[in-house]
């Protein structure tokens, strides 16, 4: 294992005041937030979208990695240049969603289990060829009735922990994402119990399989209220609740913390992430890896129509701004304003 590059490659995502773009929607996915926006989704819209933002003033300033998926890894620019290339060009390090998807885990109603390791090392030695510095690989824990069950768990931590190992072989840094998910009606109490419990069998399973955690980076949830809770907590106590469960199990030897946005709305995401950067003393460094919370205003003001291009990517950019201003704690409301005036 060069331990070495993983570092260097890690330090580099984690790049004080940038952060991650999540950019590697399944076709499925990208079909459904191009649904939303009456967008037809080709390889040819797929690609236009996603040059736009590689492309968007403010990308260079706030963000240090960008997750693809495979079609767009393989994927030129509009002027032939591979985006994988465009990326680097501006100082971002390309990765690559390894993960197969979650699907059904017998016996377990309710639950998923991530699937993708067979062949995985040999599909890791081609995307290391095609220039990828890191690899996303991403578990569902589900919040009901008596779930999630230890068999969810303890499956899908464990292959995490394989993915980890097999990526670290490849000298691709892991991002690691056991992602409880925020549907449903469950207190903050409930996710921060769950979280707490799957970040506990996430380290042993990593530890059990010798993954080199300097040459990691771990992508949360936060700790936070149901979607449908009855009352939603503040902004202070997720980021208190978020920061504590995450001293309590994530080793200080970890390279570094991303966050997923997970449904929040844009401005949630940036203010929690600010609160817990500018409140706390942490052992690592805390920054975002967001999908939605970075790109649903662009698609939003893109629509799918090569006028609203420049609008787009002013609304991309603001965000990608705010965002790195939060992982500096250096976000207010006054910032947004300010940021929203300009844009
Ligand atoms: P969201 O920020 O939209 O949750 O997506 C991040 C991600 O990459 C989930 O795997």
């Amino acid at each position: 294992m060069d331990k070495a590059r993983l570092e260097e490659i890690a330090a580099q995502m984690m790049t004080p005041g940038k952060g991650i773009l999540a950019a590697d929607e399944s076709t499925g996915t990208i079909k459904k937030r191009f649904d939303q926006i009456n967008t037809e989704s080709t390889e040819d819209s797929r690609r236009d979208y996603r040059e736009m933002l590689f492309r968007a003033d403010g990308f260079d300033e706030a963000i240090s990695g960008v997750i693809l998926f495979d079609e767009t890894i393989r994927q030129n620019a509009a002027d032939g240049t591979a985006l994988r290339d465009l990326i680097a060009s501006k100082g971002a390090v390309p990765g690559i969603k390894v993960d197969a998807g979650a699907k059904d885990l017998p016996g377990c109603p309710g639950e998923q289990v991530t699937e993708g390791l067979d062949g995985l090392r040999d599909r890791l030695a081609e995307y290391r060829e095609l220039g990828a510095g890191f690899a996303k690989w991403r578990a569902v824990i589900n919040i009901a009735d008596g779930i999630p069950s230890y068999s969810c768990i303890r499956a899908n931590t464990h292959a995490l922990a394989r993915y980890a190992a097999l990526c670290q072989e490849a000298g691709i840094v892991p991002i690691v994402e056991p992602e409880v998910i925020m549907d449903g009606s469950h207190s903050i109490d409930v996710c921060d119990d769950v979280t707490g419990w799957a970040l506990s069998e996430l380290y042993q399973e990593l530890y059990n399989q010798r993954v080199y955690l300097e040459g990691t980076v771990l992508k949360p949830n936060m700790v936070i209220s149901g979607t449908d809770a009855p009352t939603r907590a503040g902004v202070e106590e997720v980021a208190a609740r978020t920061v504590a469960t995450l001293k309590r199990h994530v080793p200080s030897a970890v390279a570094g913390i991303a966050f997923l946005s997970g449904g929040q709305s844009d401005e949630e995401a940036t203010a929690h992430l600010n609160a817990m950067n500018a409140g706390y003393d942490l052992p690592w460094g805390l920054t975002f890896s967001y999908g939605r919370a970075l790109q649903q205003a662009a698609l939003k003001a893109w629509q799918g129509q090569t006028e609203n291009v420049a609008a787009a990517q002013a609304a991309f950019a603001h965000r990608a701004r705010m965002n790195g201003l939060a992982a500096a704690g250096e976000w207010s409301e006054a910032t947004e304003q300010a940021g929203q005036a300009a844009a």
